[in-house]
């Protein structure tokens, strides 16, 4: 989509594992343990059950790893190592269980090469079975751990070199990988290879740097170069060179990152999280930027303009996508179908591949994702394109795997989002939803005046938004109260129902509490045999065309004895009488109103994380990036 060249690698139908990479060569010796801690810390949302470092030093290949936290790691290192060549980790487990010995990096039976991988190898099995036959003895459970082993064992053929080595070691593995290798005889040289887990380089003037995602790299420099599906590069002092598994060399200029190194710090907020829900409105903002024609009632997408005549004829279009980005898909799917002219309806990426979808030459896919390396979504957009159908992406991260596989897309430029649980991506996907109902529908019977409507309604939206801000104070206090209830349910109905998910699915995330977003109209239909005095309930209840009904699903609420928050339009005097909290949202369109109303919601999740003491920039058993299926 957009500038990114179409992406060529052959389709892939397995997973690969989250984990973060970081890794440095330098002109000279230089301290490496600061620099390699400080990427993984900004790396560390990618996944935290363990860490490592390997740097190469004069006394051979420097190696700590441990379980945990960065922080962990931190402790038990030296800091005053110098290399021209370190290489770092920060794992998500997936083979072998988050100890110090499955921790990267890997080595081989010589300790002369280290190396960190996110991916997974499939024929790890049999490769490891033939390696030791060849008497390598291996000190872990993971499947990384055969590949230091088999470069070396390439490298037992005293005619082989170290980059040989990696190449036939690369050619022998079936599988997924980012991968950085050092070697202890060749210090200032790194070896990078990719193959669907993203690996970016970043070319400083002194260093170069290797890392899993540009929020790594940014500190250093905002100069990058994309690495490609089945691409290795050789990092030196002087230079680097790219080549594929046949020896064939690749030349690739730079591109230039456009978000700024201050957008992955935290500033003076105490978490990203917070943090990126105070940037919601400027989120909507970056999104709307240039692409709202108010006279004429359009909505401009450069991105999708190569594909407008293709999008004329479509006359259905599937969304899909995983988590929040799917509830953001699921409130598109109500604009669409109600301003957007066309029928649309939402898949869960995860499913969307195992179903028999009618699909005909009207049919177009758009699959949303905040850092465009959901393997789900991957999967199921590469699904659908084998079979010929048009391919949208709406995608936040740059450069990303499901940005480069979409043939058009909108990007979001919603700045890095650290915090695990995402917040400010979806109030932007949330808008480039009614950036694309606008586009579709002025393709189609959408009045000049309707058209003009939502394009008002849009760009009034960030200063409605920091109005919703200015109440975090009284959010907090309501969640102080409401922290210690263990159970809660979410209710809203048609633009809201999404929200009601989105609210439930925050709160669990965060403070671990049970919570279930439910339609309020099913509410009665089941989930209400729950309703006690111990159960609250938040209802989404602007004064919209549901508002007389949810009213009414309020009041059956509130004849149980349920303790009852919702979140109102302002102005709504009669709704305070009912319920036991109101937080109130400004006025805007129907379709825009999720914008608004997820904010309070976002903001009672986190106050309530953190009221129950949770570190809510990583929550259990969460990852950013979920590359796993
Ligand atoms: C929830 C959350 C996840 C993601 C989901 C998709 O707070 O962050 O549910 O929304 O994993 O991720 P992306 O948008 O990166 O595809």
């Amino acid at each position: 989509m957009l500038s990114i060249k179409a992406h060529k690698s052959a389709f892939i139908d397995i997973i690969n594992s989250m984990c973060g990479i970081f890794g440095f060569v330098s002109k000279n010796n230089i301290k490496a343990v600061p620099i390699i801690l400080d990427g993984l810390k900004r790396l560390e949302y990618r996944g935290y059950d363990s860490a490592g470092i390997a740097a190469t030093t004069v006394r051979g290949v420097f190696s700590r790893k441990k379980s945990g936290r960065i922080l962990e790691l931190e402790k038990i290192l030296n800091k005053n190592v110098e290399s021209s060549s370190a290489i770092g980790h920060t794992r998500w487990a997936t083979h072998g269980a988050p100890t110090d010995k499955n921790s990267h990096p890997h080595s081989s039976c010589d300790k002369k090469i280290y190396l960190a991988h996110n991916g997974i190898i499939e024929n790890f099995r049999d490769l490891k079975d033939k390696l030791i036959r060849n008497n390598h003895k291996f000190s872990s459970d993971t499947d990384t751990e055969v590949v230091a082993h088999l470069v070396e064992d390439f490298m037992n053929d005293k005619a082989t070199s170290f980059e040989e080595a990696v190449r036939l070691s690369l050619k022998s593995i079936v599988g997924t990988y980012a991968f950085t290798i050092i070697y202890a005889d060749h210090p200032g040289k790194i070896i990078v290879a990719r193959n669907s887990s993203p690996l970016l380089i970043g070319l400083g003037d002194e260093i170069k740097f290797v890392a899993s995602d540009a929020s790594a790299i940014l500190p250093h420099t905002r100069n990058v170069v994309y690495l490609e599906d089945g691409e290795f590069a050789i990092l030196t002092k002087n230079d680097f060179r790219i080549a594929n598994l046949d020896r064939k060399a690749i030349e690739r200029s730079h591109e230039k990152i456009e978000w700024s190194p201050d957008a992955v710090k935290k500033n003076n907020f105490p978490h990203f999280m917070l943090k990126e829900i105070y940037e919601e409105p400027e989120a909507v903002e970056n999104a709307i930027r240039g692409r709202l024609v108010i006279r004429d009632g359009l909505a401009k997408l450069g991105g999708l303009e190569t594909v407008e005549k293709d999008l004329r004829n479509i006359n259905r279009l599937i969304i899909t996508a995983c988590g929040t980005a799917y509830l953001a898909g699921q409130i598109g799917e109500y604009m669409i179908e109600e301003s957007g002219g066309i029928s649309a309806e939402i898949e869960y990426a995860s499913e969307l591949r195992y179903k028999k979808n009618s699909l005909n030459a009207k049919t177009a896919l758009l699959a949303i994702s905040q850092s465009g390396e959901t393997a789900d979504t991957l999967g199921a957009l590469k699904e659908i394109k084998r079979k010929g159908i048009l391919t949208l992406g709406v995608v936040n991260v740059i450069g990303s795997s499901i940005a480069r596989e979409t043939q058009a897309g909108v990007y979001n430029h919603a700045g890095p989002e650290i915090g695990v649980a995402s917040t400010k991506a979806f109030v932007s996907q949330l808008t480039v939803m009614a950036l694309i109902t606008l586009f579709l529908g002025r393709q189609r019977g959408m009045s000049l005046i309707a058209g003009r409507k939502i394009a008002e309604e849009l760009q009034a939206l960030p200063e409605k938004m920091k109005k919703v801000l200015t109440r975090a104070g009284d959010i907090k206090k309501i969640a102080k109260r409401y922290h210690k209830f263990n159970n809660f349910l979410f209710l809203g109905r048609k633009y809201n129902y999404p929200v009601a998910l989105e609210g439930a699915l925050k709160l669990k995330e965060i403070s671990y509490i049970h919570a279930e977003g439910y339609g309020a109209g099913e509410m009665k239909h089941g989930p209400i045999a729950m309703i006690s005095k111990d159960f609250p309930s938040i209802f989404i209840a602007p004064s919209d065309s549901m508002y007389e009904k949810t009213v009414n699903n309020i009041q059956e609420i509130k004849a149980r004895n349920g303790p009852v928050i919702a979140v109102a339009t302002e102005g709504n005097k009669e709704i305070s009488k009912l319920v036991d909290d109101v937080i109130y949202i400004p006025k805007t369109i129907e379709m825009l109103t999720p914008i608004l109303s997820v904010m309070p919601l976002h903001l009672f999740a986190y106050y309530v994380g953190v009221f129950r003491g949770h570190d809510v920039d990583k929550p259990r058993n969460l990852a950013k990036s979920v590359t796993v299926e």
